[in-house]
């Protein structure tokens, strides 16, 4: 089983953290696609948290289901008005079963790079694959690695920097991995959390999905289907089950 990060320090604390996923700008645009792909009316979350998306997705008619890691993000989620509707299976989205099929399976906020190995990430695609209804959509949103934006020789880059949070990357080119590290200035006190990440390309992420018998249908820099390009820092893809 993977670590778990995301304990009670940081359930309690995940929408003050990280405000700025939670803004209707950045929610509404990525519910709406989803919606739109969840045509069956079913959905299942990978790495679901404390339901930022889940719960407006299931407000919309569709029935989440969550996979999730960590008990206490679990919890945090379980204790918000609508969440009776979502079931939550704890465990590990590589490897974890759910009852059922599913029309859309999605893994937002760069989770697939929590998985920190090639096996581990080949294996979520098998598992959603396994969890598809024929025609069913599998949805990544993840980082574009930014090895382009890194100085030669550097091994370190600020992914954000405001007066109340300072976040880096720590990049192991070797290892195709990388440890996210964040300090926040809350209270006058600082709080810091780091985690380790497996980084991955596009076309990684597509040979994978064709391991599992997905193909490619759509991928865009952002949820209101904005162009892909070589400029892109992240990118929203789509695969697809045959049959349907
Ligand atoms: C960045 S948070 C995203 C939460 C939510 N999807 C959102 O958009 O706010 C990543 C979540 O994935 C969970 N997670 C990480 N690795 C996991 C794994 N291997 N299996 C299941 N859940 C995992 C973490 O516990 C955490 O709740």
């Amino acid at each position: 089983m993977p670590e778990n990060y995301f304990d009670e320090r940081i359930a309690a604390t995940y929408e003050t953290k990280w405000p700025e996923i939670f803004e209707p700008a950045v929610v509404d645009p990525a519910v709406s696609f989803l919606a739109e792909l969840a045509r069956s009316g079913t959905a299942l979350e990978l790495g679901i948290g404390t339901g930022r998306l889940a719960l407006p997705l299931s407000r919309r008619g569709i029935r989440v289901h969550g996979i999730e890691l960590s008990p206490a993000m679990a919890e945090h989620l379980q204790a918000k008005p609508g969440a009776d509707s979502i079931g939550v299976t704890i465990g590990d989205f590589a490897t974890a079963t759910v009852s059922g099929t599913f029309g859309l399976a999605y893994l937002v906020r760069n989770t697939i790079m929590n998985l920190t190995t090639q096996g581990g990430q080949v294996d979520c695609f098998r598992n959603v694959a396994a969890h598809l209804d024929p025609g069913g959509y599998f949805v990544i949103e993840v980082i574009v690695p930014a090895l382009q934006r890194l100085p030669p020789g550097e091994t370190v880059r600020a992914f954000t920097v405001t007066p109340r949070h300072l976040g880096f990357d720590e990049y192991d080119i070797a290892a195709q991995r990388l440890t996210s590290h964040h300090f926040w200035v809350v209270n006058g006190e600082l709080e810091t959390f780091s985690a380790p990440f497996r980084y991955v390309w596009p076309a990684e992420l597509d040979l994978m999905a064709q391991l599992a018998g997905l193909t490619l249908r759509e991928r865009w820099s952002g949820w209101d289907r904005e162009p892909f390009t070589s400029d892109s820092t992240s990118h929203i893809s789509v695969w697809q089950k045959s049959g349907g």
